[in-house]
């Protein structure tokens, strides 16, 4: 049984940009329409929940309106949506309420009982959670594929595979995986490649280049980019995204103030991005010289082949650094009471640079076993790094990393 696709009017379009506009254009003129009413340069933020309802109207015969119930869509939140189709060039994107909402709609609309799912087991905990609950809720079967078992899709990926779930680079530990190859698997077997890009946002990586069939964002970490607002996002082809939206049930739009940040943040995204990929650079170039540091994550760090498979599909590595700390817990304490202006908080890709441990975090819902099998230590450290001088970043990290000369911490 397929889900009723509900079809709705389209929104306005936008001024088409020409083919050879690029990215950092596109982030501030790509999503501009005909202002009618003032001729305002920035979209207005629309904050009424219902929209007039023409007597006339007919959802067979759908000539208007575009809004009904702002749960459904809302004109706030088309401008960032055409940002993000753009970006990411696709032919249709829609936003969420979270990252979160978007991946639960995703996943709700694209499964059925006995399906099989291929997803790492070194992936976001959230998403991990909403896996293993669609288990048990839907009836799905998700083939866990764990960190180091196989890097080849064809070992994992088979006949009842309907799903295949990529975070690259992974959360925590910055994993790279080849887009190129899971796609192609997984088309073999008429299964979609979803992956999620938070990490490395469309400026660094376009997944659906390389074949994947849908992106999804939490938008609430680089593209919201000020850690002050939620928002999440799934971009692919229409067919596959009008299913995906069918889930409005769910309740999962952004509230049109978010929407309206979200479009203020994107314009900003390419500079704020590049900053970021200098930063955790020389963050982790600096680390990896450390004596207090046994080991650093960083996108393409793994091995030969891993850093040939980031130079081919990302144009940055992304803002993100993990490592893990001699010592252990008490070590990481100490380190934490020691920053001075790197803030200890979870979340990641804000233009501020946050310290975070995964395992009292992002991956708390994981059983302490398990964590340690994915290779998510007690000295495990997770840096979001921002858009701050490097000097001072690394300043700021290296005291707070020295040997302890008093022992009040
Ligand atoms: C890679 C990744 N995907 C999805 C999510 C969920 O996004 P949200 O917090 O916006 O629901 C997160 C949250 O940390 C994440 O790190």
């Amino acid at each position: 049984m397929s889900d009723p696709v509900i079809e709705r009017p389209r929104p306005p379009r936008f001024d088409p940009l020409p083919d050879w506009v690029g990215p950092a254009t596109r982030l501030i003129h790509g999503a501009r329409r005909p202002d009618r009413n003032a001729g305002a340069v920035v979209p207005p933020l629309y904050t009424s929940t219902t929209y007039r309802f023409p007597p006339e109207f007919s959802p067979a015969e759908p000539r208007d309106p575009p809004y009904l119930y702002a749960r459904e869509g809302h004109p706030t939140a088309e401008p960032p949506a055409e940002i993000i189709r753009q970006l990411e060039g696709a032919e249709a994107a829609r936003l969420f309420g979270s990252g979160m909402g978007a991946l639960a709609a995703t996943f709700q609309s694209l499964v059925r009982p006995g399906d099989e799912v291929v997803a790492f087991a070194d992936i976001y905990g959230g998403t991990r959670t909403l896996l293993a609950q669609l288990e048990g809720a839907v009836g799905i079967r998700v083939r866990w594929v764990q960190p180091g078992e196989t890097r080849r899709p064809r070992d994992v990926v088979g006949p009842a595979s309907r799903l295949v779930f990529l975070e690259t680079p992974s959360n925590p530990l910055l994993t790279v995986h080849d887009i190129g190859a899971w796609a192609s698997e997984a088309d073999a077997v008429g299964a979609l490649l979803i992956v999620d890009n938070t990490f490395a946002t469309p400026v660094n990586q376009r997944p659906l280049k390389f074949g994947a069939d849908l992106v999804v964002h939490s938008a609430t970490k680089y593209l919201g980019g000020h850690s002050d607002l939620m928002a999440g996002a799934v971009v692919g082809p229409r067919q596959l995204v009008d299913r995906i939206d069918a889930h409005h049930t769910l309740g999962s739009v952004p509230d049109p103030w978010s929407a309206y940040l979200l479009n203020r943040s994107l314009k900003t995204l390419s500079l704020r991005v590049a900053r970021q990929n200098e930063n955790a650079r020389a963050v982790a170039l600096a680390l990896r010289d450390h004596p207090a540091v046994e080991r650093v994550y960083y996108p393409g760090w793994n091995s030969v082949e891993e850093e040939a498979v980031a130079d081919r599909q990302m144009a940055g590595r992304g803002g993100m650094v993990a490592f893990d700390l001699r010592g252990g817990s008490m070590a990481v304490r100490e380190f934490l009471h020691r920053l001075r202006f790197v803030e200890v908080a979870s979340s990641l890709g804000g233009v501020e640079s946050l310290v975070s441990v995964p395992r009292e975090t992002s991956h708390r819902g994981l059983d302490p076993g398990e964590r340690l099998r994915l290779g998510i230590g007690d000295g495990l450290v997770r840096l979001s790094l921002g858009i701050e001088e490097t000097a001072d970043l690394l300043r700021d990290l290296r005291e707070a990393l020295e040997p302890r000369t008093d022992h009040r911490v």
